[in-house]
């Protein structure tokens, strides 16, 4: 089965609390928040208070997403708001060393974000120390784009490599992901789908949870 993490980003902003807990009672498993700085991406995301407060509505982990210039900055602060899993983007970092060994060393499980454009290469270093790898299937910064099938080759490599080195890192997918593409996804390797504008917009949340966590 497939970890299922829908994004909150697709949600009705003026009911984010009955979102958020619509999330937990058609059983997903965890919550995606994305962080966005309008530098390291042309839009603003989720804040620090948002996310705390929210924290109070549902127990399922929060898996908080920064696309952020110096990522450092936001990593205890959201720690602090109650994420239990953060994603950064390598391409944001001269070295991600520090920020996993931070995490680690804090209880917050350390993942690294890959661009479209960002080779499956550049996070082979760090896999041994990684919760998860995502890679990105398309543009950061908004919902409801297309998916790019061009990604999947990169899902297969991450995937080969992981089992190379005997490894239970996770690969999420995120960006375009629906009925058609969770599927895709899967059959590459990846483990932990996203959905934004699938689960939100669609009139049968408890069929969409089901579909992705089935998808294979
Ligand atoms: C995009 C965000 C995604 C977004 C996905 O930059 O990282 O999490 O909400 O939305 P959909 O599933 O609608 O493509
Ligand atoms: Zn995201």
């Amino acid at each position: 089965m497939n970890i299922v993490s829908p994004s909150l980003l697709a949600a009705d902003a003026g009911k984010l609390e009955r979102e958020i807990i619509s999330i937990q009672v058609f059983g997903a498993h965890w919550a995606h928040i994305d962080v966005m700085d309008g530098h390291f991406v042309p839009n603003l995301g989720f804040s620090p208070s948002i996310t705390a407060m929210l924290r109070k509505s549902v127990n399922i982990p929060f898996d908080v997403h920064l696309m952020t210039s110096d990522p450092m900055k936001w990593i205890p602060v959201f720690k602090d708001a109650g994420a239990d899993i953060i994603s950064f983007h390598i391409e944001a970092v001269d070295d991600p060393m520090p920020l996993i060994d931070y995490m680690l060393a804090n209880g917050i499980k350390p993942c690294i974000a890959l661009k479209p454009a960002t080779p499956a290469e550049s996070v082979f270093p760090y896999l041994s120390k990684l919760f998860m790898v995502l890679a990105m299937t398309v543009e950061p910064g908004f919902g409801g784009q297309k998916f790019m099938p061009e990604m999947l080759p990169k899902i297969e490599s991450l995937r080969k490599e992981i089992e190379r080195q005997g490894l239970q890192t996770h690969i999420q997918v995120d960006g375009g992901i629906d009925g058609i593409t969770c599927s895709q996804c899967a059959k590459a390797g990846a483990d932990v789908l996203v959905a934004g504008s699938f689960f939100f917009k669609s009139y049968n949340r408890n069929a969409v949870i089901k579909t992705l966590k089935n998808a294979e």
